[in-house]
């Protein structure tokens, strides 16, 4: 199977299914959006009706709703589908969809085209599972969804035929798809809104549509407990083990604290004064985000930097057994951090920022899942290459070196360290993701 980079999941008491999961973004050719409110600026020069620039401008959407990244496998031919998705109900293959009549859409029209991305359903009116994230896609405009597809159809045909799903059953079964449908989605393209600037409007029609950043970021939830409404929010990545951070909660992300060229470099450069992509988000930031133009990148910052922050109820004081652990693992979490981390970190945990990102007051690892900072420590990891960063600086992995105590330690420490928030980790935690896949 190939890399496994995008996941789904979730069910719902209903039987039903939630593909929650994961994606990424976006990479371009130089073009233009669309002509609606929520297009940028015309590209100098050109009439908007020329070829060559329609065919450039659906290669830039389409790599802002990451369809390429998803639908060629590594090392596939553009297009050509075969990217195996795991979710927890089996897996799920991305099809052929390049320009081949038989294999392909190439008998298509762009009116099918734009149903399937505004309604969810193929061509035959099969439902489609959310895997595709059609559910973000539908705000996409026409104009937009015409471009696209003139870019797919000029493209080579690919003549081989869509691996079939392997699913589990009941989740072979399309029609579970209509419960998950009455719950979860609202067909419908982007509407501006009057009351916000044009460049908000911008980002805003990328963050929700192409680039569906919602399908691994949602609001804070219980990590996809039993409800069919938590699970679709889930933000732990099912399968992949990492956990998209709330874009929202000041707990979280807490981007509120973040000026907007600090996200703007975060999205597409990988790395910022804030803090460093890693884990699927570094794939998004490689495949799609970079490839978007600054004004693109500066509008979905300006839409990200506006969303409220939803502060929810405070975080209960820590109980007399979290302190103790705390406590106990302090000293030792220290004396490592001292030994092996602060050679790039800094002992005062600022980091050198943007190769080596901070730790101090870095809210990626203070969030309640400390998912994260555990995977990154056991296994290291590169900001993404891209072409505002080509060479970036790597972190060593700490599985081989460090035991589950001495990992819970270590994290332990960062996150509670330099008047962090964090709570503590315990071995077992640390002992449970040594096995996660990586991607
Ligand atoms: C996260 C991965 C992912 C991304 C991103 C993605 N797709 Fe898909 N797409 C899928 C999967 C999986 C299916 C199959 C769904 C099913 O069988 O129900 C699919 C199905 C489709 C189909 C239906 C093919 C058919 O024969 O019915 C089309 C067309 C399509 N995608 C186009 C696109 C376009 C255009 C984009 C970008 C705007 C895109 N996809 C982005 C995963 C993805
Ligand atoms: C494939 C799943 C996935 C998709 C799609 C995705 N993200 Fe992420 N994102 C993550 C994960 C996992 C993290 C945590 C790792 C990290 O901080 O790099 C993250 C982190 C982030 C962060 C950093 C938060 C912080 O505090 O450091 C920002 C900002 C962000 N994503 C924005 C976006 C935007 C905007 C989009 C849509 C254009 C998007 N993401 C799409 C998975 C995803
Ligand atoms: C050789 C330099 C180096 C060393 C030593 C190092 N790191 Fe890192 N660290 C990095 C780099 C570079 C990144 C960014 C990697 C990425 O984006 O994938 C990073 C990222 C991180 C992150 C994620 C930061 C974020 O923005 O969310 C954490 C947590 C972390 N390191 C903890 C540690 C701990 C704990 C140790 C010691 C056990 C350590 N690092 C040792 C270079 C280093």
């Amino acid at each position: 199977m190939t890399r496994l980079r995008y996941f789904a999941a979730s069910v719902v008491s209903t039987g039903v299914v939630a593909l929650v999961c994961s994606i990424s973004l976006v990479s371009f050719a130089g073009a233009q959006a669309s002509t609606t409110t929520v297009a940028a600026a015309p590209a100098a020069g050109h009439g908007p009706s020329s070829k060559t620039d329609l065919l450039a401008r659906g290669e830039y959407l389409a790599r802002a709703g990451d369809c390429i990244a998803c639908h060629t496998a590594p090392a596939g031919k553009l297009f050509g589908g075969g990217l195996g998705m795991l979710t927890p109900f089996g897996t799920l293959y991305t099809p052929n969809i390049s320009s081949d009549k038989q294999y392909g859409i190439g008998r298509w029209n762009a009116d099918e085209f734009y149903k399937m991305l505004h309604t969810g359903k193929s061509r035959d009116g099969t439902l489609l599972y959310p895997a595709m994230p059609f559910a973000a896609y539908t705000r996409v405009t026409r104009a937009d969804s015409d471009a696209m597809f003139a870019y797919m159809v000029s493209t080579p045909p690919i003549a081989v035929p869509s691996r079939p799903h392997d699913l589990k059953f009941p989740y072979n079964k399309r029609s579970l798809l209509i419960g998950w449908r009455s719950l979860y989605f609202r067909q419908g393209e982007y509407r501006p809104d009057p009351a916000m600037s044009v460049e908000w409007n911008r980002g805003a029609y990328l963050v929700e549509g192409l680039g569906h950043c919602s399908m691994c970021h949602t609001a804070i939830n219980a990590l996809g407990g039993s409800s069919a409404s938590k699970a679709f929010e889930g933000g732990l990545i099912p399968m992949q083990d990492w956990y998209a951070p709330s874009l929202t909660s000041n707990k979280e992300a807490g981007l509120g604290e973040w000026s907007i060229p600090e996200i703007a470099d975060l999205l597409q450069a990988g790395v910022s004064e804030r803090g460093a992509v890693y884990g699927p988000m570094a794939q998004v930031v490689h495949d799609s985000l970079q490839h978007l133009s600054d004004e693109d990148i500066r509008a979905m910052a300006v839409y990200l930097k506006s969303l409220p922050e939803r502060s929810g109820a405070p975080p209960a004081p820590p109980t007399q057994q979290v302190t103790e652990e705390k406590n106990r693992l302090f000293p030792l979490g220290q004396k490592i951090y001292e030994a092996q981390c602060a050679v790039c970190h800094r002992a005062d945990g600022h980091g050198m920022p943007p190769h080596f990102p901070p730790l101090a007051n870095n809210p990626s690892i203070e969030m309640d899942s400390a998912v994260n900072p555990i995977r990154m420590v056991l296994n290291g990891g590169y900001a993404p290459g891209t072409a505002k960063n080509p060479t970036p600086y790597g972190m060593p992995p700490f599985a081989q070196t460090l035991s589950d105590e001495e990992i819970a330690a270590v994290v332990t420490y960062i996150r509670t360290a330099w008047s962090n928030h964090g709570t503590p980790v315990t071995a077992r935690d640390a002992n449970a993701l040594r096995s996660a896949l990586l991607y």
